[in-house]
């Protein structure tokens, strides 16, 4: 059961994208996440961790079952070992081998992580209540939502979204949880790895004098070049890899009431955040140190929930360097740099990306009028 702690707190320690490969045993790259994770839980100790997806190779658990759940007990073992639940959910990469419950199962095998199918067949969604700190009533629900892999119908979406079916049941079950609580909806909060096409709301379209600190959105949207909203806070690194089809989820959420707060993983550089239609949308960037990354910019996110106002939470976010830890695997440039020299490094490239580009099509216009004119 999970709990309130002694001071009316709920803790959260989110992980995202942590991509952990088959020769954790010997690299310096899982070295390093594992400092960072035992940094976090030592500073933030929280109630509960969770794995937001693409969190272990998978194509290990059609190889070799058994060395699979022996990666997975080490990339691990910093929470389980500390006596704190895990929720793991499964990420795209999760399901790139086609063996959703053969991996599922060798989760379960792992003593404190939780990982199910609660709701539609063949999804990894499940739920989970957040009682007083005396055990007697239910003042949370925390949802863990599996968002697929890639959409069967690629004309409809390069990436999946969360399907009709599932929906209908986290819509159901947020109903008998409101009737459980005298008809008032139960404060929820959702975790997911990816991103609904409603994080594009934080965003809004680069003027001009912007384009080299923008980022290009993803697929259908490719066109248009982004920056982050008024009022959104954190780093925008990359156009959100979201569905380009919208299947309703977050006009579900809207309609449904209750849920404050929805957590992302899959885009490895954004950790940027806001409110959409009062729903609080935390894309959260990689905490390793394994897929694409900046440089010394891993980082976790600590959410807290507070039993004495039912609803409110805060979250922050902490990078690697910040908690004074040096880096084995990254090479001697960003192994040095502070966070921000980073971040500049990573825009001026982005930077000059752009310019080169835009460059390039102003001397072909160019080119291309003068052979008009002759
Ligand atoms: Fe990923
Ligand atoms: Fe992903």
């Amino acid at each position: 059961m999970l709990k309130f702690n002694d001071r009316g707190k709920f803790g959260i320690l989110l992980f995202g994208d942590i991509h952990e490969k088959e020769d954790y045993a010997t690299s310096p790259n899982f070295r390093d996440m594992q400092k960072l994770m035992n940094a976090a839980l030592d500073k933030y100790k929280p109630e509960l961790c969770v794995f937001l997806g693409d969190n272990f190779d998978t194509p290990l658990c059609k190889k070799n079952p058994e060395e699979f759940v022996k990666g997975l007990s080490a990339l691990c073992e910093p929470v389980t070992g500390r006596g704190i639940p895990l929720a793991a959910i499964m990420g795209n990469h999760e399901h790139d081998p086609g063996i959703d419950r053969e991996v599922l199962e060798a989760y379960n095998r792992i003593d404190g992580v939780i990982m199910r199918s609660d709701g539609v067949e063949g999804k990894a969604d499940f739920k989970e209540l957040v009682y007083s700190r005396d055990g007697k009533k239910a003042l949370a629900c925390l949802w863990f939502i599996d968002s697929g892999n890639v959409c069967v119908n690629r004309s409809v979406s390069h990436y999946d979204y969360v399907h009709t079916d599932q929906i209908k049941w986290f819509e159901e079950e947020t109903e008998k949880l409101k009737k459980e609580n005298g008809g008032v909806p139960l404060p929820s909060y959702i975790f997911q790895h990816i991103p609904v096409p409603e994080e594009y709301n934080l965003l809004r379209k680069a003027k001009l004098w912007e384009l080299p600190v923008s980022v290009r959105g993803y697929n259908t949207l490719k066109r248009n070049r982004y920056v982050g909203a008024n009022g959104v806070k954190g780093y925008v690194g990359e156009g959100p890899c979201s569905p380009d089809y919208n299947n309703g989820q977050f006009e579900s959420w809207k309609k449904t009431g209750g849920v404050r707060a929805a957590f992302f993983g899959h885009d490895h550089l954004n950790d940027f955040s806001g409110y959409v239609d009062g729903i609080y949308l935390a894309q959260h960037k990689t905490g390793g140190f394994r897929a694409y990354t900046d440089g010394c910019k891993s980082c976790v996110r600590y959410v807290e929930l507070d039993e004495n106002a039912p609803g409110d939470f805060r979250d922050e976010l902490k990078h690697f360097k910040e908690f004074g830890l040096k880096s084995e695997s990254l090479g001697p440039v960003f192994r040095t740099i502070s966070d921000r020299q980073s971040l500049f490094i990573h825009t001026a490239f982005r930077s000059a990306g752009v310019i080169a580009a835009v460059s390039a099509a102003a001397v072909t216009l160019k080119y291309a009028a003068e052979r008009k004119k002759k």
